[in-house]
């Protein structure tokens, strides 16, 4: 993985003041304390995995691979986004269809999701880390009646909750009724914990490597361990967010890719940051685009609208597959492209969106990947979630709460138990 800073208005120096090293400096030791409390067990997860948890994980993708032709998944914000970018970006051709419910309220949504896999065999794998969440048991509830109704009693044996070690709704219920089990490890909140069960049940179902996906985040771990900005991609990175933010008076920070296989990872970032940062009035907010789909819409907003975006670009530089153009007809409008790739109309359309964005005066990092692959995956969640964690601690908010979102659940509690 490389980023460059070359686009981004200022001197890559201005990262590199006295001041910001202090700053990380404390950063880094806050992060790296052997304490978890505060919510940072995935910091050295990579390397301090539950090994034992990983075989469990592994056996019951290999059995819901041998018993079953859809994994069912249910969960919401940390304990979806994840999974979702993880499939969305790395699945092959598989025997066992994965199925995301629970992201939302809308029946028919559910209900066309139950129709699809009413004549086949299913396991579910409710997320959920508090095991209180209603958007995951109402649609347990509705998912467990389509069990019922399907497998009569033996439905249970179809069911694995990924939940709390040791409290919640979720993990009650497993116990006295004896439901599969796997752990949301302790101090990881739902939006840093796609490297536990959380992502890895459905990667390893979906026929995904979270063997590669592990050595990827231990390679980031290792490589990302350094205090120095100058040495630490992670640091630099945060430290240019803020830098953008408080500098240069951004509001808004575009992830952009031209990758489809990045869309999902985007909404993951999305919420990675936006709950992490985004409290007591600050923080950037967060938002993917798909290109070249989106230079097609927002596009101009970006060049000639209000002046508060910072733009990451994900560059992929070997594509997973391409095709040549031919044949083209004398007097068609696309004749200098006979004999070129997609590729390479891809790369043009991206060397383009830069150039103009840079223009229009975006700040702008461009971070690559030799190719998407499992390790890559692993090496970008880490990467994230340390620069995450840094950027929100820069602005001095606690990455790991949210109150925010805790407020919206009670209220939506109460209106419940009140009406
Ligand atoms: O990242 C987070 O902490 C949240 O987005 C949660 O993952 C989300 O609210 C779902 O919570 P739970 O896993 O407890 O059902």
């Amino acid at each position: 993985m490389e980023l460059n800073f070359d686009y981004c208005g200022f001197k890559k120096s201005e990262l590199f003041t006295k001041d910001y090293q202090k700053k990380i400096k404390e950063i880094h030791l806050k992060l790296h304390q052997a304490d978890h409390s505060a919510g940072t067990t995935w910091v050295d997860w990579p390397v301090n995995y539950n090994k034992g948890e990983l075989i469990l994980t592994q056996k019951l993708a290999n059995q819901i691979k041998e018993n079953s032709d859809a994994l069912l998944v249910v969960g919401i914000g940390g304990s979806y986004l994840g999974a979702k970018a993880g499939i969305d970006m790395l699945a092959k051709r598989s025997k066992v269809e994965i199925v995301f419910a629970g992201t939302n309220l809308d029946f028919s949504d559910l209900n066309g999701k139950l129709e699809s896999l009413r004549d086949k065999d299913v396991t579910v794998n409710v997320i959920s880390k508090s095991g209180t969440t209603i958007e995951i048991l109402a649609t347990l509830n509705i998912i467990e009646r389509f069990m019922k109704n399907k497998y009569k009693m033996a439905y249970k044996s179809r069911m694995i909750f990924t939940t709390d070690k040791n409290k919640g709704y979720l993990r009650e219920r497993a116990n006295a009724e004896g439901i599969q089990t796997l752990t949301v490890p302790d101090n990881m909140g739902g939006r840093y914990s796609v490297l536990s069960a959380v992502g890895l049940l459905p990667f390893a179902v979906a026929g995904i490597s979270v063997k590669k996906i592990l050595e990827g985040a231990g390679k980031a771990f290792e490589d990302l361990f350094e205090e120095s900005i100058e040495l630490n991609p992670a640091y630099q990175y945060a430290v240019y967010r803020h830098y953008a933010y408080k500098r240069m008076y951004k509001k808004i920070e575009i992830y952009s890719s031209f990758s489809t296989k990045f869309n999902s990872f985007g909404f993951w970032l999305q919420q990675l940051f936006c709950e992490s940062e985004g409290k007591e009035g600050k923080g950037l907010f967060v938002t993917p685009l798909a290109y070249t789909t989106d230079l097609h819409s927002v596009g101009q907003f970006i060049q000639q609208g209000t002046p508060i975006l910072t733009e990451t670009f994900f560059e992929v530089k070997k594509p997973l597959r391409d095709s040549t153009i031919s044949n083209v007809p004398l007097g068609s409008p696309i004749k200098f492209l006979d004999g070129k790739t997609i590729n390479d109309v891809c790369e043009a359309a991206f060397d383009g969106t830069v150039k103009a964005h840079a223009d229009a005066r975006v700040p702008i990092v461009i971070l690559s990947i030799d190719e998407i692959n499992e390790f890559n995956f692993g090496y970008l969640v880490y990467f994230f979630e340390l620069a995450c964690a840094t950027s929100a601690y820069l602005l001095e908010v606690n990455p790991f709460d949210q109150p925010g979102v805790e407020q919206y659940k009670t209220y939506m509690k109460e209106n419940l138990k009140n009406s």
